[in-house]
């Protein structure tokens, strides 16, 4: 079995520890004075699949219970044991999207992407969808709200691809990492309150701003619940006991709500610094609806995506995710959920540069 190198892995590898990171695709970390960091022991969480009240409080939100989620290191993980669980001989994978979402599936077996319209910013096909699953297709994978475009695929949408996959016995596995940085009005239904064939992944780590904790989740019917489980008992046994400690404090729902609206606030404000700056260099961009990921085209005469970013981080010393990492070589990623004076002076370097090659 061969695994493909983690594109966006290894270029934050080479540039993010001296440079100004305009990349990172989630809000910036709380502070973590805000927790009592102190779990009740230092062992394993026991049971290792995390606390029942903790489970059943996530599990509220998608109409489940507690033994229908496995907590994890990160959504990471979640997609890891959730698709070394599900993945049979064929998957269907919505491109473009986060690598690991494609790449695991394609080393456990056979892969046929659909591609999201990008003449239709980047809008979801369901038709598609259908084209493309078989009679032995296991899952099939979306991401929404999407990395790298920020697109929101909508309730009908959402519904669509469902009884598209559910209709040929293949699980819906949707990555919603970035789904409580939409509002309640944009936020589409998780996978996981569909019905029988619908898995949620999910973590605190980017509309949190706990990237850090590496705590994750996975919700869904008890048989793939319980199928990922045997599989986290040969990664990494238990969630970390800090990590779960932290978790409990910041989905209660009081702290939550707050959490989250301080976190929509600071991705709505960094947006229009973002608009202004793709406004004042004409450039085209998803324009994105939740999140803090803009997917923008390179400017002119760059060549392309990952020439633009190389020579960003050459010579304004700001990195961006090279459109590549996700086989689009013509766009480049701008992460803006940081503080905003570290977006403003990333964004000033970055109109200083284009200036000088106007
Ligand atoms: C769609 C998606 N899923 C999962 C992850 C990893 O999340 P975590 O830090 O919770 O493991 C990322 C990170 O960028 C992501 O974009």
């Amino acid at each position: 079995m061969e695994i493909t190198p983690f594109a966006l892995e290894r270029w934050f590898a080479e540039h993010e520890a001296d440079n100004l990171m305009l990349a990172e695709s989630g809000i910036r970390p709380l502070a973590p004075g805000r927790f009592d960091l102190v779990p009740e022991g230092m062992g394993y969480v026991i049971p290792t699949n995390g606390s029942p009240e903790l489970r059943d409080r996530i599990g509220e939100r998608y109409g489940r219970g507690a033994d229908e989620v496995l907590l994890t290191c990160g959504t990471q993980e979640a997609n890891f044991v959730t698709l070394a669980a599900l993945m049979g001989e064929h998957a269907v994978v919505v491109t473009p999207t986060y690598q690991s979402l494609h790449a695991l599936p394609e080393a456990f077996g056979s892969v046929t992407r659909v591609e999201l319209d990008a003449a239709d910013g980047w809008g979801l096909d369901p038709d598609a969808v259908a084209e493309a699953v078989r009679p032995e297709t296991a899952v099939v994978v979306v991401n929404n709200p999407n990395n790298p475009t920020g697109r929101v695929h909508g309730a009908a949408t959402v519904e669509a691809v469902y009884e598209i996959a559910a209709d040929a016995g293949a699980y819906l596995l949707c990555d919603e990492v970035y789904r409580p940085l939409a509002d309640a009005g944009t936020a589409p239904p998780p996978a996981a309150s569909l019905g029988p064939y619908g898995v949620s992944t999910c973590g605190l780590s980017k509309g949190y701003g706990l990237a850090g904790l590496r705590l994750g989740w996975l919700a869904g019917p008890p048989e793939v619940v319980e199928a990922a489980w045997q599989w986290k008992d040969y990664t990494t046994i238990s969630p970390p006991a800090v990590s779960h400690r932290v978790a409990e404090q910041v989905l209660d729902p009081e702290t939550e709500a707050t959490v989250l609206a301080e976190n929509r606030a600071l991705a709505a404000e960094n947006r229009e610094r973002v608009d202004e700056f793709v406004t004042e260099h004409g450039l085209d961009w998803s324009d994105p609806p939740a999140g803090v990921n803009a997917f923008v085209e390179a400017p002119e005469g760059f060549y392309g995506g990952r020439s633009f970013c190389e020579r960003a981080v050459a010579e304004a010393d700001v990195v961006l995710a090279p459109g590549e990492a996700f086989d689009q070589p013509e766009q480049f990623r701008l992460g803006f959920g940081s503080e905003p004076a570290h977006l403003e002076e990333g964004l000033s370097r970055l109109d200083a540069f284009l200036d000088r090659h106007a």
